[in-house]
């Protein structure tokens, strides 16, 4: 880019100045071998006429000059110096003019002439204060010393407008590199985040995969002796039916006792056993025995499917639409009496699938949205859709939320909030597994104190499952 500016204006209000002006600066080339040489000397080898060469503008007054200085900024030629008489009666005086001048153009190089002290120099700084744009050349001058000045600050505007953008193109790369900065720290942060998140699933997984292998150990353990006390108790109930049997048929012939002691020490037995209470509570025990047989028995179930040990189930194109609704006529007693049900359903096509698994997926946050519902009655909103290759399920609650600090743990498998009796804390662990094992996604989303949104996404096609 050229960025050489030979413009110079003079300002003056005596006419015979600027032709001496003009001889100085803008020799004819022929006429002037003098200046030639003496500009060689003072610049050394390499200055030519055509260096030398100004371009001078003359205005008479300070206004005159102040629309030069105009001009020049709108037709992008501005002036590199400007000569101004300190001294002109009509109008503006020197450094009033000087003073209108940089507020147009602040990169001006002046250069004021005085053959008198109208300023002291002290006040002369002070009034204009930029002493590297200001020069003072006392009158009368030479010739020399004026076509130093125009070279000198011609060229030193050069260099300050050289400097001047060398900056503008440093911020600007440093803008730049800035912003590249920024948004690779942007990607980074994604980046960062989509690890933790895949590292929290995968520590989910290995937990639920851990803890799988160990629920099928217990459970295996366990169903056996489940399996011969629940069968024990069922004979044990047909034996003590049985012993009734005997024991009222005794019943039957005991009036016909005739010893009065047998009969007083038979009665006195009886008291002493409470044989009446025990023919009652025997009974009473063993089908309480039986009922809890049987809850641990569902647990084994639970903890069984949870593990999946002993699944052998159908992979088959199955409508998710008819396990939702099948579903809530299942759970629709434990919820009537808790909330309203809003369906929000879309056409969905049909799904690959394990439909009993995904039955109790659904069953599972049903139940759980009317448990988390108070007193007060609430809703229940259930919404599908497609999304791509996926299709979606949300069950939405205007219950009581999930606190931040337990919504981490709350597909942990047996985490509950719910009282002992109430919640095994396995609901969500193996609806998470059944997602998995669906290459699905399941996610919540909770205001305390508000309410909670389930929702999960199953792919349309499983391509690889075994
Ligand atoms: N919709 C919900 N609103 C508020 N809390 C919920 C909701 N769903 C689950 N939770 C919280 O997550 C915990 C774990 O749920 P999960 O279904 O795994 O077990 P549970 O419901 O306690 O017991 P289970 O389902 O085995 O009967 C619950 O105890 C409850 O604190
Ligand atoms: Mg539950």
């Amino acid at each position: 880019m050229n960025l050489s500016n030979r413009r110079i204006l003079l300002i003056d209000d005596t006419p015979s100045i600027h032709d001496d002006y003009r001889k100085i600066l803008t020799p004819p080339q022929d006429l002037n071998p003098d200046l030639v040489l003496l500009e060689a000397k003072l610049f050394g080898a390499e200055a030519t006429v055509e260096a030398t060469l100004f371009e001078l503008c003359s205005a008479y007054s300070g206004q005159q000059g102040l629309h030069h200085v105009q001009q020049g900024i709108a037709d992008q030629r501005p002036f590199a110096l400007a000569f101004v008489d300190m001294r002109m009666p009509q109008g503006w005086d020197g450094v009033e003019t000087i003073e209108h001048l940089w507020r147009e153009d602040p990169r001006l190089q002046v250069v004021i002439c005085t053959a008198y002290t109208d300023y002291s120099w002290d006040d002369l700084l002070t009034r204009l204060d930029s002493r590297d744009r200001l020069l003072i050349l006392k009158k009368p001058f030479d010739n020399v010393e004026v076509l130093q000045l125009a070279c000198a600050l011609t060229s030193k505007w050069e260099m300050t407008e050289r400097a001047d953008l060398k900056m503008q193109d440093l911020e600007t790369r440093v803008e730049q590199r800035t912003f590249e900065f920024k948004r690779a720290s942007q990607a980074l942060q994604v980046e960062t985040d989509e690890r933790k998140q895949l590292e929290g699933q995968l520590v989910q997984s290995e937990k639920l995969a851990s803890l799988g292998q160990l629920a099928a150990g217990i459970a295996h353990e366990i169903n056996n002796p489940i399996g011969f006390i629940s069968s024990n108790l069922c004979t044990l109930d047909k034996y003590f039916c049985k012993l009734q049997e005997v024991l009222e048929a005794y019943k039957a012939v005991e009036s016909e006792i005739v010893s009065p002691l047998i009969v007083q020490e038979l009665r006195a037995l009886k008291e002493r056993l409470d044989l009446t209470f025990i023919q009652e509570e025997i009974p009473l025990m063993i089908q309480e025995s039986r009922d809890g047989v049987e809850r641990a028995a569902q647990i084994v179930k639970d903890l069984k499917e949870f593990s999946r040990i002993d699944s052998s189930p159908l992979w088959q194109r199955a409508s998710l639409q008819r396990g939702i609704d099948s579903t809530l006529n299942i759970v629709a007693n434990e919820v009537k009496y808790k909330a309203d049900v809003i369906k929000d359903f879309q056409l969905l096509p049909d799904i690959e699938c394990l439909p009993a698994h995904l039955n109790q997926v659904i069953m599972n946050l049903v139940v759980n949205a009317a448990q988390a519902i108070g007193p007060e009655r609430g809703t229940i909103t259930l919404r599908n859709g497609v999304l791509g290759e996926s299709v979606w399920l949300e069950v939405s609650d205007t219950g009581a939320g999930i606190a931040p600090d337990i919504l981490q743990r709350i597909f942990d498998p047996f985490f509950t909030t719910k009282p002992v009796g109430e919640g095994s804390g396995l609901g969500l662990s193996l609806s998470y597994g059944i997602i998995q094992n669906h290459r699905g996604q399941i996610s919540v989303q909770s205001t305390l104190g508000s309410g909670t949104t389930f929702r999960i996404e199953l792919p349309i096609h499983q391509s690889h499952q075994s």
